[in-house]
């Protein structure tokens, strides 16, 4: 016969035992010794924690489970850690494979990164993609890489080295990082791009060349309203240390999303850097309020470049809807205008902190936002007064030949560079408590950053990856990294055959849009729908569609 009795729920077992104690210690306490007060207090305490989670309202777990739920509230906050140091692979670990952040600390601290035995990767996985090599490699070229960025109308065109540190403002990363960044620019001569939060005195301090980054917020040239305010750009723009200056229309990790850094957020030192005041709710719209038209757009390019004594201007995005890239294009050919140069940043980008579906599942990545873009200007002439810089994900030689075989002039990294500065990946950059000091405020957290020594390691980082594109370059038969074209860079489609870039992806022969009538994949119909004046397309897909046709058949 089965019993009817009432079953205890071994998941109270915990509290059940805590509270047995607490009654035994007590009467020991009364009965043998006062010492007894002090385990008799510990069990009460954990008892009313007990208690307490079986009244409180808001976790299911601790309702059921008293006392023993805190574990897994405790395991899970040290998920990442336990992850990474007892369960990750060398291939596991994301967005960057532990054998990817090992090459990144190892190149920084300059000791030798070879991998012994062979590759870990699987060669006939269908995302595989490799650049072939020569029969007949190059002698490595000694020379600097460098790219020179200004197009006709720039006055002071940029020597930039080709691998740079990515936008990543201050407020976002601590100021110990941003100095350590900074003067690991300087030693290594190549620029740091300021991201939206404008120059601080840890960037002014450092010395290092600077691209300037204008968000929508306008931070260091924005008014009481949050315009912008042309003299105070003026002023800080002419400023020998400010090389370049980007318009931020998007980034691949938060396309279209604004920004909001709290009041309390918003220090002393955040306030002097961004012209806003301390302590009050600091805002990036989603959109600029100094364009709203491609044309525009341009016009306030040439605004900037005039105001800044002729200094590279151009903009950083992320493609989206490619009617409204090729908009910019069309209007570049309308009023002659053109940047001095685009950085393409793909959704694989990173950034302090996104909405999931923001980060996950918004905006197109590096390789087909990278070549859309090289496309749209070879196909209307306009690529050769044009440089592209390209960032997403790009820490190694061959992510650096693989962007500029796909159209890039040059590259930005901006986690590369956070490993560099002692990033562990732990993930927790919007808490305000990064277990390393690189994105925090917190002014003890940071001080686990020493300056001198990061600094150290951002110069060899860059250094040694340079100097790995070289020996990458020779490899393939190749004089300097700007030769790699798509045909150099394969990529496998299914387990049989593979592909080289040139076949996969669409390439436009140089001027092929401004045919009067042209039937391109992907491109044409978008041309027929993007006009200079607006953002917005002039006219629905299906009436693109059906003029091509009518243009096909006439
Ligand atoms: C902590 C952090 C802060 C960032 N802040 C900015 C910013 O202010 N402006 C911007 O354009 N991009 C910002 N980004 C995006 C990077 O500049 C870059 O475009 C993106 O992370 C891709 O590079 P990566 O894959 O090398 O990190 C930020 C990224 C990170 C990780
Ligand atoms: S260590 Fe963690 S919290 Fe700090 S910057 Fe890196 S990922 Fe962000």
């Amino acid at each position: 016969m089965r019993s009817h009795l009432p079953v205890f729920p071994t998941r109270y077992n915990v509290l059940a035992f805590c509270l047995v104690l607490t009654v035994i210690f007590f009467v020991e306490m009364l009965l043998v010794s006062a010492y007894f007060f002090w385990p008799f207090l510990v069990f009460a305490v954990l008892s009313g924690i007990g208690y307490r989670d079986m009244r409180q309202t808001k976790h299911a777990v601790l309702r059921n489970y008293p006392l023993s739920g805190h574990f897994r509230f405790m395991f899970e906050s040290i998920r990442p850690e336990l992850r990474q140091y007892f369960f990750e692979s060398n291939q596991d670990g994301r967005p960057f494979s532990r054998e990817r952040r090992s090459m990144v600390y190892d190149r920084a601290k300059n000791i030798e990164d070879v991998l012994p035995f062979g590759t870990e990767q699987d060669v006939y996985d269908g995302s595989y993609s490799w650049v072939n090599h020569s029969i007949c490699p190059k002698p490595h070229n000694p020379e600097d890489l460098r790219v020179t960025i200004g197009g006709p109308d720039c006055k002071q065109p940029y020597s930039a080295s080709i691998y740079n540190i990515s936008a990543m403002s201050f407020g976002s990363l601590s100021g110990n990082a941003i100095l350590a960044l900074n003067k690991g620019a300087k030693a290594g001569n190549f620029y740091h791009d300021t991201g939206e939060g404008s120059v601080s005195r840890y960037h002014r301090q450092g010395g290092g060349d600077l691209v300037w980054e204008l968000g929508s917020g306008y931070f260091g040239c924005r008014a009481d309203d949050g315009t912008f305010d042309e003299a105070k750009f003026a002023k800080q723009a002419v400023e020998p240390q400010i090389k370049m200056i980007e318009i931020k229309m998007s980034q691949g990790a938060k396309p279209g999303h604004g920004g909001v850094l709290p009041g309390p957020k918003v220090t002393e030192e955040i306030a002097e850097a961004r012209g806003v005041p301390v302590g009050v709710d600091c805002i990036s719209p989603a959109s600029h309020s100094a364009f709203s038209t491609p044309v525009e757009l341009l016009e306030f390019i040439v605004r900037l470049r005039d105001l800044s004594g002729g200094k590279p201007v151009g903009f950083k995005l992320c493609i989206g809807h490619r009617w409204e890239f090729m908009a910019i294009v069309k209007a570049m050919l309308k009023t002659g205008i053109k940047p001095d140069f685009i950085v393409v940043d793909g959704a694989e980008g990173g950034t302090g902190a996104a909405p999931v579906e923001f980060a996950n599942r918004l905006g197109t990545p590096l390789r087909q936002g990278l070549t859309f873009v090289h496309n749209c200007l070879v196909g209307t002439g306009l690529r050769k007064d044009i440089k592209i810089g390209a960032s997403g994900k790009l820490i190694s030689a061959f992510d650096i030949a693989g962007a500029m075989a796909l159209g890039a002039d040059w590259v930005n990294s901006a986690r590369g560079f956070m490993f560099a500065v002692g990033c562990i990946q732990s993930q927790s950059c919007h808490t305000n408590r990064c277990p390393t000091g690189v994105a925090t405020q917190d002014p003890l957290r940071q001080k686990a950053l020493v300056v001198p020594d990061k600094a150290q390691r951002v110069e060899n980082f860059h250094r040694n990856t340079v100097k790995s594109l070289m020996e990458f370059t020779a490899a393939a038969g190749l004089d300097h990294p700007r030769e790699f074209k798509p045909e150099h860079f394969y990529l496998r489609e299914g387990l049989r055959e593979i592909m080289p870039a040139s076949a996969a992806l669409t390439w436009l022969k140089k001027g092929a849009l401004l045919d009067p009538v042209h039937d391109i994949p992907g491109y044409s119909t978008y041309w027929d729908m993007a006009v200079p004046d607006s953002f917005v397309a002039a006219k629905t897909l299906e009436a693109a569609k059906s003029l091509q046709h009518h243009h096909n058949h006439h």
